[in-house]
């Protein structure tokens, strides 16, 4: 069983998180256009071992979206309110997936001394192409005015594995139930933000706390083999390949994204 809480951002933001669990502390970031819920198997099961955080970006859950339109380094700024308030001001493992690993990676950039390590899931270190940002301008806009699923369907897709997807009907239902209660400006605010992003590339030989890259053995979103070329840009870090998965690793294959987050964070 996990806590509802919602804290007062220091911008007069509602910064809302689900936690369970006693220990070292471990922030888990969503990817888009997602909540909690991405991590309904890694909050029951790791908070045994120890105090489980899931974070709801702003406009996501209920997170607000107060500003209106925010950068992913603010994100990692609300991260790092957050861990002053609820992890005691100890250092944090951080586990971002996707656009939540976009945000583990700012958080490494102005944060690093609150780390005890990272785990990036299903994501890339790099900036978008000029097509990329184009398209993401284009989703927003979509978004704002047709509404979230008309803007976020045709992504549904590269999610999940055509494994889950014969394997476990209810994920279909629990993933797209996300993506539906996105709402439209969450949804802009996040796409404009991701197109703004900073390329990491010629960082990664500078991360110097122990990292976890974990790849989807099928992700067209952040190609395993790409992964394992980035990964071994990073000095102290390993890289798995959760097998049968694509896009949503630890909700598609929990016990084996479980296993190695575990054995990665020893506890
Ligand atoms: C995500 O899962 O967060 C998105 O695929 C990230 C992105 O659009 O780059």
């Amino acid at each position: 069983m996990s806590n509802s809480i919602q804290i007062l951002g220091p911008r007069g933001n509602t910064l809302s998180v689900h936690a369970a669990g006693e220990g070292a502390t471990l922030f888990l970031l969503h990817g888009f256009p997602l909540d909690h819920r991405l991590w309904q198997h890694q909050l029951p099961e790791l908070c045994g071992r120890l105090h489980v955080v899931a974070v709801h970006l702003r406009g996501f859950g209920s997170s607000t979206l107060d500003e209106g339109q925010y950068t992913l380094a603010e994100l990692a700024q609300d991260v790092e309110f957050l861990r002053q308030h609820l992890a005691g001001n100890e250092p944090i493992w951080l586990c971002g997936l996707s656009m939540g690993g976009y945000v583990a990676l700012e958080y490494w950039r102005q944060f690093s001394r609150n780390l005890r390590g990272l785990i990036l899931s299903n994501t890339k270190p790099t900036a978008d192409n000029a097509e990329a940002k184009a398209n993401r301008i284009a989703m927003a806009k979509q978004a704002l005015e047709q509404g979230s699923w008309a803007a976020v369907e045709p992504m549904f897709a590269k999610l999940l594995s055509e494994q889950s997807l014969a394997a476990q009907p209810e994920l279909v239902e629990l993933v797209q139930a996300m993506m539906k209660t996105a709402a439209p400006a969450a949804i802009a605010a996040a796409q404009t933000a991701m197109a703004e992003r900073r390329d990491f590339t010629d960082q990664l030989h500078a991360i110097r706390v122990p990292t976890l890259i974990v790849a989807g053995e099928v992700d067209p979103i952040a190609p395993a083999e790409e992964g394992r070329k980035w990964a071994s840009l990073i000095p102290d870090s390993r890289f798995t390949v959760v097998s049968g998965t694509a896009h949503l690793s630890p909700l598609e294959n929990a016990a084996a994204f479980n296993r190695s987050l575990l054995e990665f964070v020893g506890a």
